[in-house]
């Protein structure tokens, strides 16, 4: 069979690991993590076992009782990595790897304690999906080979090292200065789905299962702010079926954490961005609650299938908050989405291969082709599978569908099969070879009714005829109705627009990043000076790349506003996530 995934040197024929053990020392001086990775396979193995490395310095690699093993760590492939073929000896079981990661791995960023909340303590944290495990430990880094993990990581005191494992506490390190945290993840997950992060970090319980991790300085703030998750958790549990992982803990990261949440089990990633101080921007909670089910139960096969992973994640997302706030509130979510999916459509191209959902990634790298697509577009297919064979059917589906592929990791085809099985005849039915394998939205895609998105846009509809939203018509929006309008309004308006609705609403000064974004978008591209100082000062106190885009973008769109984003990307370029780094350097290219 050889190599399956293309983002993969994992051949599943020569041998497959069934266990990682980590024994690690965080070097917060020299910005490495070194150490030893035990690998455990899933029976004697003999002769070449292909794993993947990045960045990755190997010192040695030996057998159990310490004898030195054969490999050979090929030149980087710039998509890829490094393949490191490891020449397994007679019946194998386990091996150890002695190796360093590199300061610049792509898998971690290392925060100087000016980067963090509290300003005195460095932070630490790693990002493997899609493709970064390989730079953090060498495995076979493919969703398809799934490991259970152990880990001792090693410290400077006072810091703490959380992972998304079970937290099994900490013991005396190999010095007084040193403390060490244990870990172990008794469940196969994808490698994609290690993690770890180490700083001044503290918990909070805010319900049965569930604390919030953050620095001391914003533990409050988002205790408080993700503080309705059990609700979230028991509404999961009676759509997708029992929560599996135990607890459902949430860590929240400084503010380069490139992505919104990451569904790291037992404990998500969640961007500070997320602090508006009214619980407004939580469907990414449930989002990343929703993985629990939808991603890291039943997972894609690579990268090529990342829709069965964010597509279903999508309509799990809004079933639950379809659950606790109504449908109407999920159809404004839509709405937003819809925009959102039309703008990623509109940048690829109409006919981009991009914008099918089982997309072919042979060579490419997988950061670069991020967007809505897979989510949105995915979303619809579900919704409109949902619809079709209605909602009775469908919830008893995705019991079977969870249930039959937990700890699986499958591919589109197979999805297909399976639903064939199920659901016979339902994907003629909704053309769903169009939905996966033509670029574009199908014109059979579910609407969803709601008057207050109707209201909001009529009135974003009417802006060419002189409408605007006056006091008394916004006085009942909630953040969704704002930014669907922000979404609906011409890209670029006059100056005068810009102040008078700056003046009336505050916008510049707004607390929800969503809609901060927007309108920026509509300022900077207008030449409103208060929106290009907000949307510098933004770019300066943040790494989410999902913000980074759009502003780059804009501001690189004039020449003048172009320059001083080139200089500020100088000044402030080494504050962000290596993989925002990048992004940012394709926009001002
Ligand atoms: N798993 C993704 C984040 C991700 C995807 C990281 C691909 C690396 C590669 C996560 O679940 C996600 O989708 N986050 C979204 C939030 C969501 C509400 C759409 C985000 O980061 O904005
Ligand atoms: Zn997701």
């Amino acid at each position: 069979m050889a190599r399956q995934d293309p983002h993969s040197y994992t051949d599943l024929d020569q041998g497959r690991l069934t266990d990682v053990a980590l024994f690690l020392r965080v070097d917060f001086a020299r910005k490495k993590l070194h150490g030893r990775a035990r690998l455990i396979l899933d029976g004697p193995t003999t002769g070449t076992l292909d794993l993947d490395a990045r960045d990755l310095a190997i010192e040695r690699i030996c057998t159990v009782d310490g004898d030195a093993i054969e490999y050979t760590l090929a030149d980087a492939d710039p998509v890829l990595g490094s393949k490191l073929s490891v020449d397994l000896p007679a019946a194998t079981a386990a091996f150890d790897v002695f190796y360093a990661t590199s300061p610049d791995s792509s898998a971690l960023q290392w925060l100087e304690p000016s980067q963090t909340a509290g300003g005195v303590h460095p932070y630490l944290f790693s990002q493997c999906q899609a493709i970064h495990a390989r730079a953090l430990v060498p495995v076979q880094d493919s969703p398809r080979a799934r490991v259970r993990l152990e880990a001792e990581i090693e410290v400077e005191k006072p810091l703490r090292v959380v992972m998304a494992a079970s937290m099994d506490g900490e013991k005396p390190g190999s010095d007084d200065s040193l403390s060490t945290w244990l870990f172990h993840m008794p469940q196969p997950i994808p490698p994609y789905l290690i993690a770890l992060a180490v700083g001044n970090i503290q918990a909070q319980e805010v319900g049965p299962r569930s604390a919030v991790y953050a620095e001391p300085e914003v533990l409050e703030k988002a205790a408080w702010e993700f503080g309705g998750v059990e609700d979230m958790i028991t509404t999961a549990e009676g759509l997708f079926g029992p929560y599996p992982w135990e607890r459902f803990d949430l860590l929240c990261m400084p503010p380069s954490f490139p992505y919104g949440g990451m569904e790291n089990p037992r404990l998500t990633f969640l961007t500070p961005t997320l602090l508006a101080g009214d619980r407004s921007q939580v469907n990414v909670v449930a989002h990343e609650l929703a993985h629990s089910w939808t991603g890291n139960l039943v997972t894609n096969a690579d990268m090529e299938h990342f829709w069965l992973n964010e597509g279903f994640t999508v309509y799990a997302e809004r079933r639950i908050l379809e659950a606790l706030e109504g449908a109407e509130f999920v159809a404004l979510h839509a709405a937003i989405g819809r925009a959102g999916l039309a703008g990623a459509v509109k940048r690829f191209g109409q006919d981009s291969p991009h914008t099918r959902l089982r997309t072919e990634l042979t060579g490419v790298d997988p950061d670069e082709v991020f967007s809505l697509v897979p989510y949105e577009k995915g979303f619809l297919l579900v919704r409109l599978i949902h619809e079709t064979v209605g909602a009775e059917r469908f919830d008893a589906f995705l019991k079977t569908y969870i249930e039959r592929f937990s700890f699986q990791s499958i591919t589109t085809e197979q999805w297909e099969v399976f639903m064939e099985e199920q659901l016979p005849g339902v994907l003629k039915q909704v053309d769903a070879e169009a939905w996966l394998r033509s670029p574009g939205v199908p014109a059979n895609e579910p609407t969803f009714a709601s008057d207050r998105k109707a209201a909001v846009d009529v009135l974003a509809g009417a802006w060419g005829q002189g409408q605007r939203p006056t006091k008394e018509s916004v006085s009942s929006w909630s953040p969704e109705e704002w930014l669907l309008y922000l979404q609906g309004v011409p890209k670029e308006i006059d100056l005068s627009d810009c102040k008078s609705l700056d003046e009336a609403f505050g916008l510049t000064a707004q607390g929800n990043s969503e809609i901060l974004v927007q309108w920026l978008g509509i300022g900077v591209a207008s030449g409103y000076e208060p929106a290009i100082d907000r949307a510098c000062a933004f770019l300066e106190e943040m790494g989410r790349m999902k913000y980074l885009k759009p502003l780059y973008t804009v501001l690189a769109a004039n020449p003048t506003t172009k320059e001083r984003a080139r200089a500020l990307f100088t000044k402030v370029r080494s504050t962000y996530h290596p993989i925002a780094q990048m992004v940012v350097e394709t926009v001002l290219k």
